[in-house]
């Protein structure tokens, strides 16, 4: 496999890529609603549709901190996902389509990768106990914004879900609804891949990167030259 363009950009995983399809279960804090439903009216799914899933803006909002918080995910709802790349975002008040954001176009963490247990379905969790505020961003007690969480698949779709959030102080929240090892926690069988990319040749004629669990980090950037 080459990439055909001029300026390559090779993203690395430091596993191998078997995602075919995934599926996202937002534990915390919360979210629209069961968007894991495929029938005719989503003949696709649902989890399918851009922004959130096909899961129309909610008003039971989920109070969450002006500091940042936790964000507990299962993502591994059916089969076909042993590994999947993450995106979290944030979109700002409610001036957009369907009383949202206008975009979701405020990333809060950088995108990683996860490795499961295998590519059937599996019951873990994952946790990020401290999900900063998109980067030059800053809230106000009371503001509304939703938190996006997307999945991407080998084929290169994306799967979506979300939470409608307002911020409240972070002992507001803390009363509420208290974050711990109960709500927010790390299965053993879920573990995480730092995503980066290699600054390649000019001449078109570099190789894709093979990626393979068992290689030492040296050997992939050796390959990325070659
Ligand atoms: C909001 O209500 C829907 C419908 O009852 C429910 O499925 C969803 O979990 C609720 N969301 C939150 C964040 O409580
Ligand atoms: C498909 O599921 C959605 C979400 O539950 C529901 O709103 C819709 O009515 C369903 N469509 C059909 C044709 O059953
Ligand atoms: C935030 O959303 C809630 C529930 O949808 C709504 O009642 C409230 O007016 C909104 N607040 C602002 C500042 O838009
Ligand atoms: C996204 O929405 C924000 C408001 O939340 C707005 O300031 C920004 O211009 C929008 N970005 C784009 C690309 O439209
Ligand atoms: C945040 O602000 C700093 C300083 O102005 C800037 O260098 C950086 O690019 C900004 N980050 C984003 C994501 O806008
Ligand atoms: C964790 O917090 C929840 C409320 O969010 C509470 O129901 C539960 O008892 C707490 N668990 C522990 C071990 O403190
Ligand atoms: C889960 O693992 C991620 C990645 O290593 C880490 O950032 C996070 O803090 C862990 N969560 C918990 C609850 O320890």
């Amino acid at each position: 496999m080459f990439f055909p363009s001029s300026i390559l950009s090779a993203v690395v995983a430091i596993a191998s890529l078997v995602v075919v399809q995934a599926h996202t279960v937002i534990t915390y804090p919360g979210w629209r609603g069961d968007n894991l439903i495929t029938n005719d009216t989503f003949p696709y799914g649902m989890q399918w549709m851009y922004p959130c899933g096909g899961m129309r803006t909610t008003t039971n909002r989920t109070l969450w901190p002006t500091t940042g918080g936790a964000i507990a995910l299962q993502p591994g709802w059916f089969q076909g996902h042993a590994t999947a790349f993450f995106y979290i975002n944030l979109g700002f008040g409610t001036d957009g389509p369907d009383q949202g954001p206008p975009n979701m176009s405020f990333p809060m963490v950088p995108v990683f990768q996860i490795v499961g247990p295998n590519k059937n379905p599996y019951p873990g969790t994952f946790c990020l106990p401290q999900v900063p505020l998109p980067a030059n961003t800053t809230v106000n007690v009371g503001d509304n914004a939703t938190i996006q969480v997307v999945e991407t698949a080998i084929h290169g779709a994306s799967l979506f879900s979300c939470v409608d959030i307002t911020f409240a102080a972070p002992e507001t929240v803390a009363a509420q609804m208290e974050v711990n090892a109960s709500n927010c926690f790390n299965s053993s069988d879920i573990s995480f891949n730092n995503v980066f990319s290699i600054s390649g040749s000019t001449s078109g004629a570099s190789r894709t990167i093979a990626t393979a669990s068992f290689l030492p980090l040296a050997s992939l950037l050796m390959w990325a030259f070659l």
